[in-house]
């Protein structure tokens, strides 16, 4: 079965296909240049370029898999949670192309994709495992269990950790986006320079908090000159472990508390070398199995979609022309199911 996955709930307009378990091509139209100026996304704009790029991009992962749309079964679209413009763009294509097509087209959770990533770099992971979503929107701790079912564990009480990276990335003057930008940047710096707080230490309950751990870092560059005085490598490296141990640390406990032995990391701070290493240190150490997807598969791409989708299109599921995009959605909901 060939599926085709559209992503474009933020700043990627992605296309995908994906025959059984293999991803026979990946298209990722990156918008870095058209934000950069602004120093984040700026809604309109993104899906504006949406738009334009959409039709290439779904061309060219036909064009890399030397497939036409008369090859693909179905498609799978993220319809929710992300920038409604964005989102609609995404949707509105996939149904006028399925209905063209006479073939199913489903409506697939953002988060779902994020998971299925793992699912599909690691083919030993299967539920019940933890999922741990760390990216610019979401950082939750879910328990995963059969048939789709998840319970939150825990979840960020304000910031995103991936929205921590951005934010401080912009007050060390780094460019968008952040998180690879302090990585990098932390590479040649200390981590150990600054001890910066970290947010709920000590605390009970697998919740995060990551607005404090950003006011932290403005408050010691203050302290210390402002950032012409500072070594940014440092303050860099500092923050990223300060962000980073907390996930680790939130984690072990999920692991704990759940009795269970797999954890799956997914998102884009997934990408973040220090977030691996330590997991995977920690993950030796406690007895517990912790599964990352490749580097290109953590950050929004298309294959996570068509990933989550097709179990959905393999089990008889299409949602059809009535199929919605929602800005909002829990995971584990689906309103634009009908
Ligand atoms: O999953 P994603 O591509 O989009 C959302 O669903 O939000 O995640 C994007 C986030 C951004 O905040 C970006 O700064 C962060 O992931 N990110 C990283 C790294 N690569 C991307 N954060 C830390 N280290 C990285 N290497
Ligand atoms: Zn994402």
């Amino acid at each position: 079965m060939n599926i085709l996955g559209i992503e474009s709930s933020c700043d990627e307009m992605a296309a995908a296909i994906l025959c059984g378990n293999e991803i026979v091509s990946s298209v990722v139209h990156d918008q870095t240049s058209v934000h950069q100026p602004y120093g984040g996304i700026v809604p309109e704009l993104a899906s504006r370029d949406h738009v334009c790029a959409i039709s290439s991009v779904v061309c060219r992962a036909l064009e890399a898999a030397s497939l036409t749309e008369q090859d693909l079964d179905g498609i799978a679209v993220t319809a929710g949670p992300g920038l409604m413009g964005s989102l609609l763009v995404g949707v509105s294509f996939g149904k006028a192309l399925a209905y063209r097509l006479e073939i199913p087209i489903v409506g697939v959770h953002h988060l779902s994709g994020h998971l299925a990533a793992a699912e599909l770099a690691e083919s030993s992971l299967r539920p019940p495992y933890i999922g741990l979503v760390v990216s610019g929107g979401h950082t939750a701790l879910y328990r995963i269990d059969r048939d789709g079912r998840s319970t939150l564990l825990g979840e960020t009480r304000d910031d995103a950790v991936g929205e921590a990276f951005d934010k401080v990335a912009k007050l060390l003057g780094l460019p968008y986006p952040g998180g690879p930008a302090i990585s990098q940047a932390a590479q040649s710096g200390n981590p150990e320079a600054i001890v910066f707080p970290r947010p709920l230490a000590g605390q009970g309950g697998l919740d995060f908090s990551y607005s404090g751990l950003k006011t932290a870092v403005a408050v010691e560059m203050e302290a210390r000159g402002g950032l012409a005085a500072i070594s940014v490598p440092d303050f860099a490296a500092s923050f990223e472990a300060a962000a980073t141990e907390v996930l680790v640390q939130r984690t072990v406990k999920a692991v704990q508390q759940e009795g269970l032995e797999h954890v799956a990391i997914v998102g884009g701070v997934a990408a973040n070398r220090r977030l691996r290493e330590t997991m995977q240190r920690m993950a030796e150490q406690k007895k517990f199995r912790a599964v990352f997807p490749p580097l290109a598969l953590c950050t929004d791409n298309a294959a996570m979609i068509a990933a989550a989708g097709a179990r959905l299109i393999a089990s008889g599921e299409s949602h059809g022309v009535s199929l919605s995009a929602f800005s909002r959605v829990p995971f584990g909901e689906a309103p634009w199911r009908t």
